[in-house]
């Protein structure tokens, strides 16, 4: 059984990764510290939950608690794999802002340990990088875009989103978007210079199940879990920003493929998102759960971040040719899923809004 190594494996789209594989008959080995709440500067109950549920349920699935900027810890795990994927780190540009050295050390150093691992050990062993639309920064803000009633909307020759052509230079980025960028051009020099595979996804906005949103990352549930407990909604800014939003079913879809495909498809950097046709804006989503779950949610406004984008839609038609995938979950299906898991769950977010 082929063996595949998910680095950040109990968090939310790692542990989505893990199931997914372990069903396909992997061998699954975690590696994580268990560190989200910390790194987010927040009190997150149950942070063992995805990976209780994971290890009580497959044997296929093991886990490997440490730091994964301790490299010779990281050396022995990744050394034996088939595969990686790399979905840890610290995930809020809020915080980031407040703890820049953190948001570096976790983001940038530890993606620099499994890449010398795998050059250290065997270079053909596929790595997949979860990377972010933050690598753009606010050019996103520097295109021409037309503002609505409730939403804003892109123009030629952005109108299909923006693709991998946009600049990633002379922006404000925060040091999160600075932190993931760095990362990922490692990661895509490691594919060049040492000829490791490597598929760099610079991620949208990705929802679903085992998702624990806070006000701070992770904004679907967020609105979702405070919808459900009757909690306010502060939207920053005017609720007009807009992104594509991805269930993560369709993500690791789109993993299994790269892994299955990287021999001929080499190294690359994709945007992925739910592309134009699951793009919404904050105050469409917060109209869907009024009618989905909740009619009488309260809303609240505050300042604009700094460096918000307000919009981004990933145009993700490199991603559709080249990896023969496209996103099959619509909106609503997706909030419907995310919904249900939630509200038969919601404990696991009382303290964390
Ligand atoms: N969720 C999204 O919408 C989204 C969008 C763009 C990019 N991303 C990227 O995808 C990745 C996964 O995001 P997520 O939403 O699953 O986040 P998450 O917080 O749910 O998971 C990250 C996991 O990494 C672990 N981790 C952090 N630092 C670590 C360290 N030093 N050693 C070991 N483990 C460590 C945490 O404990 C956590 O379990 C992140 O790199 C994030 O930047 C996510």
């Amino acid at each position: 059984m082929p063996k595949l190594v998910i680095a950040g494996g109990a968090g939310f789209i790692g542990s989505q990764c893990a199931e997914y594989f372990a069903k396909k008959k992997f061998n699954v080995i975690l590696i994580d510290n268990f560190s989200r709440g910390n790194l987010l500067h927040q009190y997150l109950p149950r942070s063992r939950f995805n990976t209780d549920f994971l290890l009580n349920t497959y044997p296929n699935i093991k886990l490997f608690e440490f730091d994964l900027r301790d490299y010779e810890k990281v050396y022995p795990v990744i050394s034996i794999a088939d595969g990686v994927i790399f979905a840890a780190g610290q995930t809020a540009v809020t915080t980031s802002l407040q703890f820049p050295r953190e948001d570096l050390e976790n983001n940038l150093l530890t993606t620099f340990n499994v890449l010398e691992c795998i050059r250290n050990s065997r270079n053909e062993i596929p790595f997949i990088y979860c990377s972010t639309n933050k690598v753009y920064g606010d050019n996103t803000n520097q295109v021409p875009i037309i503002e609505h009633d409730d939403a804003y909307s892109l123009t030629e020759p952005h109108i299909k989103g923006f693709s991998e052509d946009l600049s990633i230079d002379n922006c404000v980025h925060s040091p999160y978007g600075v932190s993931k960028s760095a990362a990922d051009l490692y990661v895509q020099d490691y594919g060049k210079i040492y000829g490791l595979k490597t598929g760099v996804f610079r991620m949208s906005c990705i929802y679903g199940p085992y998702q624990y949103g806070i006000a701070d990352q992770g904004w679907v549930t967020h609105f979702v879990a405070s919808a459900l407990s009757g909690k306010p909604i502060t939207i920053y800014g005017n609720g007009k920003q807009v992104r594509d939003l991805l269930h993560v079913s369709d993500l690791v879809e789109l993993f299994d493929a790269y892994l299955k495909k990287c021999k001929t498809v080499g190294s690359d950097v994709f945007n992925i998102g739910g592309g134009p046709k699951n793009a919404i804006s904050i105050l469409q989503l917060v109209k869907k759960l009024r009618e989905l779950c909740n009619p009488e949610i309260i809303v609240k406004y505050d300042n604009w971040r700094l460096g918000d984008q307000k919009i981004y839609v990933s145009d993700i038609r490199k991603v559709q040719t080249r990896l023969t995938w496209t996103p099959s979950i619509s909106i609503d299906q997706g909030l419907k899923t995310t919904i249900q898991w939630i509200s038969q769950n919601l404990n696991l977010f009382s303290k964390s809004s």
